[in-house]
């Protein structure tokens, strides 16, 4: 794999002009884009086939995170099927639901489960009720998590770059992990509500397969040069 090809953009934008304008400025730069809740709401499914014309059908996943009853879930990615070979569901409805999902869409689709989202702190944690042993190391959460994907036939995990070392000790270096909340230390958001984050070196030095990176690139007054930036860290972390 390329350093490039590790980079996932993720296009959380409100519309599909924005989007195009996106995929056009870094298709070069980046492995795979990335369309989550907001565009999704804004376009409906056929931005995926849009996307998929534009870029191609491997160049794109869905991030839409299912959390629901199975039945629902097998209903609503059934009907978004075109040219999506990956998408995201929480870990949270236990292991049978993981496994009807997984069976229920079969082949050569690909399910990411979440774990502990990057946004959720410690204290989070404790808020929703985990108990303190969790709560004070959320590693121990998400590898309880990634078990439990890994059981049901999940391809990978989705979760920070803190925890990435121990999910690939425990579930193999085959178990595909994608990392969001990097922060470059050049990439400070303001206003930020990541909270276990880590730099593109550290997590793919830890052994992340992809990183998602959104705003540090985004918002960066030249956005060629951030995601190039992302990369070279991303060539060192392999390095290493
Ligand atoms: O780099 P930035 O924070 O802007 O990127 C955030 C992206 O990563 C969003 O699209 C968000 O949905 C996604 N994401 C996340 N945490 C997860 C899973 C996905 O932030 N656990």
């Amino acid at each position: 794999m390329n350093p490039k090809d590790r980079l996932i953009f993720p296009l959380d934008v409100p519309d599909k002009d924005t989007a195009r304008r996106y995929v056009d400025l870094l298709r070069e730069e980046v492995g795979l884009f990335k369309v989550g809740l907001e565009l999704f709401m804004a376009e409906g499914p056929v931005i995926m086939q849009e996307l998929a014309n534009e870029v191609g059908p491997n160049r794109f996943f869905l991030d839409l995170k299912f959390h629901d009853i199975p039945s629902t879930m097998h209903g609503a990615i059934t009907t978004i099927l075109h040219g999506i070979t990956l998408t995201t569901i929480h870990c949270d409805q236990g292991l049978e639901a993981l496994k009807k999902m997984v069976a229920s869409l079969g082949g050569d689709f690909k399910i990411l489960a979440v774990t502990v989202l990057t946004s959720i702190s410690s204290e989070d944690l404790l808020t929703l009720g985990y108990d303190r042993q969790y709560a004070e190391d959320p590693t121990q959460l998400v590898l309880l998590k990634a078990k439990l994907a890994q059981e049901a036939g999940c391809a990978g995990v989705v979760c920070s770059g803190q925890e990435v070392k121990a999910v690939k000790k425990e579930c193999g270096q085959d178990f595909l992990v994608v990392c969001p909340g990097i922060r470059p230390a050049w990439g400070a958001v303001a206003g930020d509500d990541q909270k276990r984050i880590v730099t593109p070196y550290e997590a793919i030095k830890n052994g992340a397969d992809y990183i998602v990176v959104g705003r540090p690139i985004r918002t960066a007054p030249d956005r060629v040069a951030a995601a190039r930036q992302v990369v070279a860290e991303i060539a060192a972390g392999m390095k290493d």
